[in-house]
């Protein structure tokens, strides 16, 4: 427990986000009476202080800002990333543990990069601010390459641009690192039905607004929507065939092989779907086994043979690196049998450890390196295989501090996830769960809406959800 104080209070959260990458499964609340570490900071105009408390131990020290006079600025941004450069110090002074990410605590580091290019900043300017933030040279070169990349596939921008994300919150079982608030099977199909109206009703009611846009692309995702039998599947995908006509991309995040049938290919083939996931997350039959999926390897192999049939442009694959027990021969086997099946797509996730999933005991099994080397094996693999790193985020209590990285061939880059990581565009979603969030570029403003994760406030309240987001739309077009 660590009980952590800061003044003036404005600058608590991005100091707690910062000492929760220092100590990831610790809870840290403000000033608790028992703690095992206690850490007051106070932030002034020249420096930070920091006191901190373990066992009999009482001590200050305090840090000085670095300022950097040639890209010294007014910007809020500025003055706290000062700051948050001073707390790493003293943080650093009682545990060493590396940020690859420097200062930077938010989930989107390639939207800084975007932000920065649409001020009007060249290159150089660009890797001096990245580089004030104390992130390593490589993540530096792999933001500014993701970054030209994104540029030519989403800009320029547009104001009547629109994804459509239809979120389809059920699962055929929880796997034991996953936090989504998803439903498993017990009173599934009922609930499903109720589900299907009420996304009926939705959709039905925003179609009118839906029309006036440009409709980028759709993503059909979860949860697992291929958990869905063949006439729910056709009641969604015949409600999309409205808009569905000359959309960029078009994808079914199918996910869990066990809920993929050739039945259910055919049909999303027939809708024009163009992009659909494959997940395996290993390539290991015992790390299946003790995540709970109810899938082995042949059937991923399978499934994807079946895939390839009806010849979809393209198939991503998801993987998830620190699985427990798993070491860098389980990631090599893995990726190896990956190679294989050579995926369009492939995304490779760092485990993190979520406070509502099972699996919370990870953490500390893996030293940096060991998770460092499984990365760093992933990223070769991937440049030998012809894989570009096209889309990029961060979670919470990632080890390692890492990264989620998203890798394509050439010309099989995820529009949808560029939008939806970078927010350079507006994403209407639908279904329990689903978060839009309304771009303004005008004004680069944003605005999100989540439509309720529990099946009772999502059904009771959806007049207002479509209310609040008709006003969005409405908003956005001049309406
Ligand atoms: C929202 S899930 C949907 C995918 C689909 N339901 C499936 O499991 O195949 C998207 C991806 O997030 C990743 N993921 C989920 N929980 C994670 C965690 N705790 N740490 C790292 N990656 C995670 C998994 O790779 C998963 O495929
Ligand atoms: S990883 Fe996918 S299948 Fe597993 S519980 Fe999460 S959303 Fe469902």
């Amino acid at each position: 427990m660590i009980s952590l104080c800061v003044e003036p209070e404005k600058y608590y959260n991005e100091i707690f986000n910062l000492v929760r990458q220092f100590y990831p499964l610790e809870d840290i609340n403000k000033e608790g009476l028992k703690f095992d570490l206690k850490l007051n900071f106070f932030i002034g105009d020249e420096s930070v202080i920091m006191q901190y408390e373990k066992e009999d131990l009482v001590q200050e020290r305090r840090h000085y800002y670095e300022r950097d006079s040639s890209i010294e600025s007014n910007e809020r941004i500025y003055h706290s990333s000062l700051v948050k450069k001073s707390v790493k110090y003293l943080l650093n002074e009682l545990d060493p543990s590396f940020l690859p990410w420097g200062v930077l605590t938010g989930v989107r580091p390639v939207k800084i990069v975007h932000s920065l290019l649409d001020k009007g900043m060249n290159e150089n300017e660009i890797i001096s601010r990245l580089k004030f933030l104390e992130i390593s040279d490589e993540n530096i070169l792999r933001m500014i390459d993701i970054t030209n990349i994104q540029r030519n596939l989403v800009y320029p921008l547009k104001k009547d641009r629109l994804s459509i994300y239809i979120h389809i919150p059920f699962c055929p079982s929880k796997c034991a690192y996953c936090s989504y608030n998803t439903q498993v099977p017990d009173e599934l199909r009922n609930n499903i039905s109720i589900f299907l109206k009420t996304l009926y009703k939705e959709f039905e009611a925003l179609f009118y607004l839906i029309k006036e846009f440009e409709i980028d692309t759709i993503y059909i995702g979860g949860g697992t929507p291929t958990v869905l039998n063949i006439e729910e599947l056709d009641i969604v995908l015949k409600l999309l065939s409205n808009i569905s006509k000359a959309v960029r991309e078009y994808t079914v995040e199918a996910g869990r092989p066990d809920t993929i049938t050739y039945d259910k290919l055919k049909i999303i083939k027939e809708y024009g779907i163009d992009r659909i996931s494959i997940n395996p997350q290993t390539m290991n039959d015992a790390t299946l086994k003790s995540i709970g999926r109810l899938h082995t390897v042949k059937d991923i192999k399978n499934v994807f043979e079946m895939a390839r049939k009806f010849d979809f442009k393209t198939i991503n694959s998801d993987l998830i690196i620190g699985l427990e027990d798993e070491n860098l021969d389980d990631i090599k086997y893995t990726l190896s049998e990956i190679e294989k099946l050579s995926p369009e797509n492939l995304t490779i996730h760092t485990l993190s450890i979520k406070r509502g999933a099972r699996y919370m005991d990870n953490y500390g099994k893996y030293s940096f390196e060991t998770i460092q080397e499984m990365m760093d094996y992933s990223k070769l693999f991937a440049r030998v295989n012809s894989y570009k790193a096209y889309y990029l985020y961060r979670q919470k209590n990632i080890l390692g501090n890492l990264e989620n990285i998203g890798y394509a061939k050439e010309g099989h880059e995820s529009i949808y996830n560029i939008q939806m990581m970078e927010e350079r565009s507006t994403i209407l979603a639908l279904g329990m769960g689903g978060v839009s969030k309304f771009f303004f570029p005008d004004e680069n403003r944003h605005e999100s809406y989540r439509n309720f994760n529990d099946l009772k406030l999502y059904v009771d309240n959806i007049h207002d959800s479509i209310k609040i987001k008709s006003e969005f739309l409405k908003e956005i077009i001049g309406g």
